[in-house]
């Protein structure tokens, strides 16, 4: 669970740290093209240096290289649950017979900064912001959230 959280968190702190400053740097337009072009090798970067492979996971995938398969959609079911109770959510640690490999789940919760990419046209999504993202992912999903949603989560295969 510790070590789950811990590669989380860095994942989270660099992935996080690179788009605010690409933000502020050169705003929104140029930051989707950033992400875009970086936000896997970014994740494969944090694999790297903890030695654990840590990759992003979702129902309603931008990229649909992080469309959920097998057990992961099951997970985010069981998160979704936990939306729909309004109950807090945890990471969730699980064994998985098939691979003999343990894997940690951690939720991915939209905050009111992250509207501005995956938001509504009413609370923070831009028409050219849309149009930008429709250029590169024409079958996006990941928009109409509202801040508190489950986005997705990180996997961590420990
Ligand atoms: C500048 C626009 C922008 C902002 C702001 C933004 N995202 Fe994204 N997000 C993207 C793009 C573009 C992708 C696709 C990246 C790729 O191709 O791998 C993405 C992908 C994701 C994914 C991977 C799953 C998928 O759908 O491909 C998650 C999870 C995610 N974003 C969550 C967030 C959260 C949480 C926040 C706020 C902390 C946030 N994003 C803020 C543009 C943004």
């Amino acid at each position: 669970m510790e070590e789950g959280a811990a590669i989380v968190a860095d994942a989270q702190k660099t992935l996080g740290g690179a788009l605010m400053k690409q933000i502020s740097d050169s705003g929104i337009i140029h930051a989707i093209d950033y992400c875009n072009l970086n936000a896997s090798g970014i994740t494969a970067g944090i694999s790297e240096k903890h030695g654990k492979t840590i990759y992003r996971r979702t129902l309603k995938p931008r990229n649909p290289e992080n469309k959920a398969k097998g057990m992961e959609k099951n997970m985010l079911k069981v998160f979704e649950f936990a939306e729909e109770k309004e109950a807090k959510f945890k990471p969730v640690v699980r064994f998985d017979e098939s691979d003999s490999s343990v894997y940690y789940y951690a939720p991915i919760v939209v905050q009111t900064f992250c509207l501005q990419c995956h938001g509504t046209k009413d609370n923070g999504l831009a028409r050219n912001t849309i149009e930008e993202i429709f250029k590169r992912y024409p079958k996006d999903k990941a928009f109409n959230y509202e801040a508190g949603d489950l986005r997705g989560m990180w996997v961590v295969e420990l």
